[in-house]
């Protein structure tokens, strides 16, 4: 079969301006949470990515109704028909392990495998597993398959994360909106997709409230009903675009974004030397200042730098002038695009967490490959830099995260194809 590559021929400023698209982590929780939801939900602004028809699928195959129709999609729901996720679909992405919480809130029951997705290192399940038998699931595992049931009821409680995990608190919150009686969840993921969440789901009808704060509140409700709702813009697809103006010392324009979500990640471009300036939806830099080194970047849960944002962010450094630092703290295993990065002339040298990057002058292109999601679009922020023609393949990494991904290149004005490979 023909693999597809991207090809960037590089070597030039950026300049342009990209609308950004809906939050691909926000519009997939968004989707499972509509599991909840009697009658029909409908979310607009969701991009169009393999991971939306997945959890499309899923939902059809749990006997919803999901239909795909441009950035919307409609869920109908009469009653679920099963409360098995086949083992294909688990694989296929980690974000299948989000309807944990809505099967458990509204079949009481859930059977599903280990989830799938980027490999960045172990990603366990046993914190989502852990909150729900707090909430009276009892959880068996079977020839590989995991069985949670909750019996007759899923109780509230009082639930203390060992870590402020956004898949887990975002399962709490939807298992919750139809538990019986109140859950406290401390220590809570901040994630703007949280408040996204909470901001559906209390749409529909739940009472959740200090959603993106440490502790959120959940008043478990009997029933909810379906909504008109607007997935969040994507504050990882507009950090990537604004990377690729800042690696090739261009002027670009991201629209549509919600700035301070970004302001982590905006502060570290700026002690870079790019000139950042806001205007409403908008976010321009200009990056036709020297690159600097950042002595020090860390990887936080929100409002900290953000573990996705790590991988772009260090295509940029490889061409700022002197020595950055980056310690990934999120993930064991994240940093799979650096090999790649050095077959484009940059020197970069990982040691256990931490990266040291020591700026070059330039980058070349090359043939190399996405390792994964965010991995794959640091490399493309690097071939829009570096001199000559690079071939990225591995583009179904990229296609889970970033919809059309040439196309927004080309908007900021980067000559960027999709090829077939024969
Ligand atoms: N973890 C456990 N046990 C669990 C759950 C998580 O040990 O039961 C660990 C993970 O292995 C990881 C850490 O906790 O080391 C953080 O994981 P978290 O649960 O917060 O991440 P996630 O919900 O699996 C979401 C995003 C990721 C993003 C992380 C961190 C979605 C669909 N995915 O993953 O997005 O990196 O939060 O912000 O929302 C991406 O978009 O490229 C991506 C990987």
């Amino acid at each position: 079969m023909a693999e597809e590559y991207l090809s960037i021929t590089g070597g030039r400023p950026l300049r342009g301006e990209v609308t950004v698209q809906g939050a691909k982590n926000s519009a997939l929780p968004l989707m499972a949470a509509a599991l909840l939801c009697d009658g029909e939900t409908v979310l607009t602004n969701v991009p169009r990515l393999t991971d939306v028809y997945a959890a499309s699928r899923i939902l059809n195959q749990l006997g919803c109704r999901s239909h795909i129709e441009d950035h919307t999609v409609t869920v109908t729901q009469k009653g679920l028909t099963g409360c098995e996720i086949p083992d294909a679909d688990m694989r296929q992405m980690r974000s299948s392990v989000m309807f944990l919480g809505p099967l458990l809130g509204r079949a009481k029951r859930c059977i599903m495998t280990m989830p799938g997705g980027c490999e960045l290192g172990p990603r366990p399940i046993d914190m989502h597993l852990d909150a729900m038998r707090q909430m009276g699931a009892v959880i068996t595992e079977e020839q590989g398959k995991i069985i949670c049931d909750a019996g007759k009821r899923l109780c509230g409680t009082r639930i203390p994360l060992p870590f402020p995990s956004v898949g887990v608190t975002e399962n709490v919150l939807m298992a919750a909106a139809l538990a019986e009686g109140d859950t406290v969840l401390t220590n809570a993921a901040r994630e703007p997709e949280i408040a996204d969440l909470a901001a559906f789901l209390n749409a529909c009808g739940a009472e959740i409230s200090g959603a993106g704060e440490g502790t959120v509140y959940i008043h478990g409700k009997p029933g909810l009903h379906g909504t008109e709702y607007c997935v969040m813009p994507d504050r990882i697809a507009a950090f990537t675009w604004l990377c690729a103006g800042a690696a090739t010392g261009g002027t670009v324009s991201v629209r549509g974004a919600s700035p301070p979500d970004l302001e982590s990640s905006l502060t570290v471009l700026r002690a870079a030397g790019c000139r950042i300036g806001i205007c409403g939806d908008r976010i321009f830099l200009d990056g036709s200042g020297a690159l600097r080194r950042v002595r020090h970047i860390r990887t936080m849960p929100y409002p900290g730098f953000p573990t996705d944002a790590q991988a772009p962010v260090t295509a940029v450094l490889a061409l700022a002038r002197g020595t950055s630092m980056i310690e990934e703290t999120i993930f064991e295993s994240r940093y799979k695009h650096v090999g790649e990065l050095l077959r484009m002339g940059a020197d970069i040298r990982v040691s256990g967490s931490a990266a040291v990057i020591t700026g070059v002058p330039a980058l070349h292109g090359a043939a190399v490959t996405a390792p994964d999601l965010r991995g794959g679009a640091a490399l493309a922020v690097a071939a829009a830099a570096a001199e000559g023609e690079s071939r990225i393949s591995g583009l179904r990494h990229i296609d889970r995260g970033y919809e059309n991904f040439a196309a927004s290149f080309h908007s900021l004005g980067c000559e960027a194809v999709r090829c077939g490979l024969h």
